[in-house]
């Protein structure tokens, strides 16, 4: 295992590697990704970091897992960073050939130090903690709010990747695990990246914090859905989704009012219920904005998950044992998504979005925006609603389509969500009437006399349409553009 040295040892390590290119834009160009290899993409990074220099004997050392010969490692490693680097753990030196023990992958400008892929065909593989290049744990990244805020919560660190970005917005960060190892990385990468307002803690869900309550909770939990428990990063210890539920269930007791818990989760679909109402019930005193990724059937998810991180096939829980145990719990669809609660007395709202692609930029405010959208909404009844000035949002885009196409209207929100829809032309010339300035009562009474109808007879579905614009945030109340 990794040991922690001296704040400064781990000062130097970090100013070693970034002045010798490893970052991501760098690594990036060198050998065209900076996350350790997908199957199949090992050689292509090989050749290109054949010609040894020091950044491509890091790269090779601590993104591929290549084994190098202790001679060229010490010819082109400082003599103290080699000692550094075995005396915490992150190099084996072992007859005259070093290997990592970790991986290092650079996200934005922050090092993060976790298992390297071979610890998974281990003994330890159960205990492996995830790399901090995971698709889910950079979704959750830019998926997160990034108000400053007083203390934040991250529940089951692995590798700190969600404590450390907090560390920036929050006064005070704890971190929680259930694995001493992942706690240990997430210590190391504090360290390593000069961060001191993060305190680890040990414990399963909210055990650590009994208590506390924080303003931002945010968690990639293990959600896998399934008969097995192969890895405590990913396996859903309990039945089906109910680790989830927990999660879910007892967040609201750590929340401060108007705090947030952000969290990404698989939730199962049962044959003959409504998911939305399943869901609905997990959560208790606070509003719900959900991400909605798409749903996938359970003989497609199981082929999906028979592989562990790195790739390789994983032998326990096979395809057929899981397929049987998803048919003897009547589960229809998988649905992953990231689920946003924010605590609030009174009568609350669960809001679903629906994501049609991925998220590659951040979108913390447009999850806040959305979360502020739904909540002008609800509050509004349509009286209420008819009195409100709207303009259009600013990164909204229309596109006219091909007659071959449909010939409708092309909406898409560049806030990092994707959000689209189709519109025809006399949606599309409602909607261009909302200038910031008239109030939805005028602009229904103008598009009623531009079309010869009675605004009274129109306002109902244009209302309607308006609550559904507003909630995907095409259209902003003036007051929260
Ligand atoms: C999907 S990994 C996420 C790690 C890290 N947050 C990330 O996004 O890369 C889930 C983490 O939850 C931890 N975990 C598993 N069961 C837990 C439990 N009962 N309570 C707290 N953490 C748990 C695992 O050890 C693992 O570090």
């Amino acid at each position: 295992m990794i040991k922690i040295s001296k704040p400064s040892d781990l000062r130097r390590l970090r100013e070693f590697l970034s002045s010798h290119a490893y970052d991501a834009a760098r690594l990036t160009e060198r050998i065209g990704r900076a996350r350790p290899p997908a199957p199949g993409e090992d050689q292509q990074m090989f050749d290109s970091s054949r010609e040894i220099t020091t950044p491509n004997l890091l790269a090779r050392l601590f993104l591929l897992g290549t084994r190098v010969d202790e001679r060229t490692t010490r010819e082109f490693m400082p003599q103290e960073i080699v000692e550094l680097c075995l005396d915490c753990g992150l190099l084996s030196c072992r007859n005259g050939v070093v290997r990592a023990q970790v991986v290092i992958i650079p996200v934005e400008d922050l090092l993060f130090v976790s298992d390297a892929f071979h610890i998974l065909g281990s003994d330890e593989a159960a205990e492996f903690v995830l790399p901090a290049s995971t698709h889910s744990a950079n979704f959750l990244r830019l998926l997160t709010m990034r108000a400053a805020v007083d203390s934040a919560l991250d529940l089951g660190c692995g590798s700190g990747i969600h404590a450390l970005f907090a560390s920036r917005h929050a006064k005070r960060v704890v971190a929680t695990d259930i694995s001493e190892r992942a706690l240990l990385y997430t210590r190391f990468n504090a360290a390593l990246n000069g961060i001191d307002n993060v305190e680890c803690r040990a414990g399963s869900l909210f055990e650590p914090v009994t208590n506390q309550r924080f303003d931002l909770i945010v968690s990639n939990p293990p959600f896998v859905p399934g008969p097995g428990e192969n890895f405590v990063y990913r396996d859903n210890p309990l039945e089906l989704d109910e680790f989830c539920r927990q999660l879910v269930r007892e967040a609201p007791a750590h929340l401060c009012d108007d705090g947030h818990l952000q969290m990404l989760c698989e939730w199962v679909e049962i044959a003959g219920e409504s998911w939305p109402e399943r869901l609905a019930d997990w959560i208790l005193g606070c509003d719900a904005w959900i991400l909605h990724g798409t749903p996938v059937a359970p003989q497609q998810y199981v082929q999906q998950r028979s592989t562990d991180i790195s790739g390789a096939s994983i032998e326990t829980a096979s395809v057929s044992d899981w397929t049987a145990y998803f048919e003897r719990h009547k589960v229809k669809a998988v649905h992953p998504g990231m689920i946003a609660l924010r605590k609030r007395a009174g009568d609350n709202w669960l809001h679903v979005q629906n994501l049609p692609g991925d998220v590659t930029a951040p979108a913390g405010q447009a999850v806040a925006d959305g979360i502020a959208a739904v909540e002008f909404i609800e509050a509004c009844d349509d009286e209420a609603l008819s009195e409100a000035c709207l303009c259009l949002a600013e990164d909204l885009s229309a596109v006219q389509m091909k007659p071959e196409d449909g010939g409708g209207i092309y909406l898409r929100l560049e806030n990092g969500l994707m959000t689209d829809a189709e519109i025809d032309a006399p949606v599309a010339a409602f909607i261009n009437l909302f200038n910031g300035e008239r109030t939805i009562k005028q602009c229904i009474e103008e598009f009623a006399a531009a079309t010869d109808a009675e605004p009274d007879k129109l306002a109902g579905d244009l209302l309607s349409i308006i609550r559904v614009f507003v909630s995907r945030g095409f259209l902003v109340p003036v007051d929260l553009a």
